[in-house]
């Protein structure tokens, strides 16, 4: 058993006390390499933001549980080399789906858990994520609960369509698990294509406009559970320049699209203290290895591309801890 505490990293309470009651969000950043981790942790120290580092369960299988544990514990030195003193990081399980995964992830260091029931029947992710939440507590260790369904793939688990959180569940279900944080469902999905051409309309330049997020669903929320930390799953905007730039490269992929940023902000500035992005990341990466690859087809030492690689997903990081989240200067 090895406690988050000596690792140097901590849990996410204070952190979203002092982000709902500061109108800020936490970044929730996915990662599966090392170009990932030291973009994440850069960003993080020049910003001077605390930051969630999230793990799925396809990251462990890709890159070695204990790999990525060693990775965090290695992001909070480097941190405080690159003059951070006192780094706030948080080591996240993305989409726990059992009782063991988060048990094992507790026991091995994480610092944070997220139990995923929301495609269980009502109960039934009532009685698993209490099972989470009784056993992360006795090592001080947060969880995050799901309730209503967001539409595409998480992890392994595919949803058609999404289901909006009910409002009128929000008590019973975080009073009856004693969950720490809520991810609801408001119309954001996971991956780069959050919506399909018919749901939305088009620019003058042929580009796709999104239907807006639920808002009234997240007001009523919050009026159920005032001050409570609401957590916002699949809210990456998809850059449109990055799209362009893997399209123009080689790359094919049309009309994807994500959140706007601006509603994204929006949401910050309400009870949501932690909004997740990973596919931003993914373009980020993929845009500038296939620039570099186009423009330097003699390249093959791994470092010329990831250095690019890393560098903008480090700007991307940067921009929407200080220009959407509004994390910065909060450590
Ligand atoms: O919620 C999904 C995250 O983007 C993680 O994705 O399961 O492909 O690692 P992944
Ligand atoms: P995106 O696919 O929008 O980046 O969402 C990531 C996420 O919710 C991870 O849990
Ligand atoms: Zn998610």
């Amino acid at each position: 058993m090895v406690s988050y505490k000596e690792l140097g990293l901590v849990n996410t309470r204070e952190m979203f006390a002092k982000a709902v009651k500061g109108g800020y969000a936490i970044p929730a950043f996915n990662f599966n390499t090392m170009e990932q981790m030291q973009a994440i942790v850069q960003a993080a120290v020049e910003t001077k933001s605390p930051v969630i580092m999230q793990v799925s369960k396809g990251a462990r299988k890709y890159a070695n549980p204990t790999i990525l544990r060693y990775m965090a514990q290695g992001a909070v030195e480097y941190a405080k080399e690159l003059g951070c003193a006192n780094p706030q990081i948080v080591l996240h399980l993305d989409h726990g789906d059992s009782f063991e995964t988060c048990k094992s992830c507790i026991d091995s260091g994480f610092s944070s858990v997220m139990i995923d029931g929301s495609s269980k029947p009502y109960e039934e992710n009532i009685a698993l994520t209490k099972q989470v939440v009784e056993y992360a507590h006795k090592y001080d260790v947060t969880v995050e609960a799901e309730l209503g369904v967001l539409a595409g793939v998480e992890d392994e688990v595919a949803a058609e369509e999404s289901h909006y959180t009910k409002p009128e569940e929000v008590i019973d279900f975080s009073t009856r698990t004693g969950c720490d944080s809520l991810a609801i469902s408001i119309g954001t999905s996971h991956g780069a294509y959050k919506f399909k051409p018919e749901q939305c309309t088009r620019n003058a330049e042929g580009k796709l406009i999104p239907p807006p997020l639920a808002f009234d669903v997240l007001h009523a929320i919050e009026e159920k559970l005032p001050g409570f930390p609401i957590v916002l799953h699949g809210s990456s905007s998809v850059p449109q320049d990055e799209v362009d730039t893997i399209n123009k490269f080689g790359g094919k992929l049309p009309d994807a699209v994500g959140i706007p940023e601006e509603q994204l902000r929006e949401a910050a500035k309400s009870a949501v203290c932690k909004i997740n992005i990973d596919s931003d990341s993914r373009l980020a990466m993929t845009a500038a290895i296939r620039q570099h690859f186009a423009e330097h087809p003699d390249h093959f030492d791994p470092r010329q591309y990831l250095t690019p690689a890393r560098d903008n997903m480090k700007k991307m990081y940067i921009h929407k801890i200080v220009n959407v989240l509004g994390s910065n200067d909060k450590l």
